[in-house]
């Protein structure tokens, strides 16, 4: 099903030039090619920890539960880019549970999972715009909460995620094979309401290094929220508020 068209514009040699895309609201018949676009841009990451690559059997097991899919395709038909949400209800992966949402909020969480986009085609705001095109057909399915995972090395990701209204609410290993996670991968808990952004009153404001785990998971068990991100030309950072 399509839901957007629109023109972009992709790097080739050096040169820029414009295409046509649609937006499609995709399933099973996308996955080959989910698989395809995830490994071509893992391969091409300097920093392979900043992507978790979803196996076949994951994304399918996701569709089987009904996750959604908005692929993006160019002229040629080619996958661009993708966006996918799964809906883990009362499942113990749900990340509402890792940021205390009440039990009974937990079957209105969509989780956001991957979005990759084609290196060419970076710089379209594909990964914002996607999740622009999501949020209504959710919303209009009763999912009140988006929450999802983000590695403190991924600048960009985090920054198009907070600029949907979510913030950082907890710091910790993820998707580790030990019983603790001791072996697992440092990734942001974000978390916002689909519907509306939430409003905090802020007390103290303090500005932290993304690479300063430890100082960023004092901060978040005392109470602090991450609310936005800044850059200057040597570090990228988070401004932590208190409540
Ligand atoms: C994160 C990601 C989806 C963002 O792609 P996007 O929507 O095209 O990014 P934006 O349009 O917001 O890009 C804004 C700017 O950042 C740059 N940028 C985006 N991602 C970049 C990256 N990974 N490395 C370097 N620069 C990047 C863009 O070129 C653009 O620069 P410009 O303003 O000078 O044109 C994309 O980088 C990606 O696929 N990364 C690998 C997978 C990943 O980390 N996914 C998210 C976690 S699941």
């Amino acid at each position: 099903m399509i839901i957007e068209e629109g023109r972009l514009i992709r790097e080739r040699h050096g040169a820029q030039e414009m295409e046509n895309y649609v937006a499609k609201l995709v399933s099973y018949e996308a996955l080959d090619h989910m698989v395809a676009l995830i490994q071509r841009v893992y391969d091409a990451l300097p920093n392979k920890e900043v992507l978790f690559v979803d196996s076949y059997e994951d994304m399918k097991q996701d569709l089987d539960e009904g996750a959604k899919v908005i692929g993006i395709y160019g002229e040629d038909n080619q996958m661009i880019a993708y966006r996918y949400v799964s809906f883990p209800g009362i499942q113990e992966r749900n990340l509402g549970r890792d940021v205390g949402l009440p039990e009974k909020d937990l079957e209105k969480v969509c989780q956001l999972e991957t979005t990759v986009v084609d290196p060419p085609y970076r710089g379209n705001n594909l990964q914002y715009m996607t999740l622009s095109l999501m949020k209504p057909i959710v919303a209009s399915e009763g999912y009140e909460h988006m929450a999802c995972t983000i590695s403190p090395y991924n600048y960009f990701s985090v920054n198009n995620i907070m600029r949907h209204g979510l913030k950082i609410k907890d710091l910790k290993r993820k998707y580790g094979t030990l019983p603790d996670n001791s072996d697992g991968i440092w990734r942001y808990i974000l978390h916002g309401r689909i519907d509306r952004e939430e409003v905090f009153t802020v007390d103290k404001m303090v500005n932290i290094p993304m690479m300063m785990i430890q100082k960023q998971k004092e901060l978040l068990e005392a109470g602090f929220i991450g609310h936005k991100l800044h850059r200057d030309q040597s570090l990228d950072y988070v401004q932590y508020s208190s409540l």
